[in-house]
């Protein structure tokens, strides 16, 4: 999968790209990513690429045209999706970067300032994504945060298949908890169920764990997960009900 990132501030990608899963899967062919200076195409001595706001009022908006000419000087751009990253753009989730996961080229244009001129997001921009409801100093972050999510989604991106496979099966719940050695700390001791060797068994208070957790933390992702066919089966239900001692619906 191919990312160009448009950014006034290549260097701040440049470290987090160079780390971990993304930098391995970039090794592996698996995922390329260059980063373009938007200052390259800013107009005059100082390569300017913003200006003062029509009708008034504080900060600096971005113009239109070194975005345009960024954009169009990428090779195969016109086949990519473009997206900027805004937070007036859609809420970023595990089913939008999965969406986005199977885009073969994605041009990621950060926006900084006050904001960018409008005729970049009706005629420039295929889509907007914000990856929360705050407001970051420019969309820097967000792509790291958006090409991180994506990237471990690619085949054979991560060590074994089978952590996302796992991850998949939790299917919009919240994970289990999870331990290691030692398999007692300071007095804290695991839950005695890992330890049993029953892998059926285990299998079941993983799936619980996942579903009280979401039940207590996130009853809206729980809610949207009742309401997808085949995703909580009737016995998970009927646990989680005497679990929590509430009728579901009452959520
Ligand atoms: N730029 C500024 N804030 C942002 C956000 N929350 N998401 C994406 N891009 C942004």
């Amino acid at each position: 999968m191919r990312f160009d990132i448009v950014t006034l501030f290549p260097e701040m990608l440049r470290g987090p790209f160079a780390a971990s899963i993304v930098s391995r899967a970039v090794d592996r062919g698996i995922a390329e990513i260059e980063l373009h200076d938007l200052r390259q195409w800013g107009h005059g001595k100082h390569r300017k690429v913003d200006d003062a706001p029509f009708g008034g009022g504080a900060g600096m908006v971005m113009q239109p045209e070194p975005l345009f000419a960024a954009v169009e000087s990428i090779p195969g751009q016109a086949e990519a999706r473009t997206v900027l990253l805004t937070p007036q753009g859609r809420l970023l989730t595990q089913a939008v970067v999965d969406e986005l996961a199977a885009v073969p080229h994605l041009l990621l244009l950060c926006g900084h300032y006050e904001g960018v001129d409008e005729r970049v997001r009706e005629h420039l921009a295929d889509d907007e994504i914000s990856i929360g409801d705050y407001v970051l100093s420019g969309g820097e972050p967000a792509a790291i945060v958006l090409v991180d999510a994506i990237v471990r989604r690619l085949p054979g991106a991560l060590g074994s298949e089978a952590s996302l496979d796992e991850e998949s099966h939790t299917g919009g719940l919240l994970e289990y908890p999870q331990y290691t050695r030692p398999a007692e700390y300071r007095g804290w001791p695991i839950p005695d169920i890992l330890l049993s060797g029953h892998h059926k068994d285990v299998q079941t208070w993983r799936r619980r764990q996942s579903l009280l957790r979401t039940a207590r933390r996130r009853p809206d992702l729980l809610r949207a997960a009742l309401a997808s066919d085949g995703a909580v089966s009737d016995a998970d239900r009927r646990w989680l009900e005497e679990e929590l001692e509430t009728k579901l619906e009452e959520l």
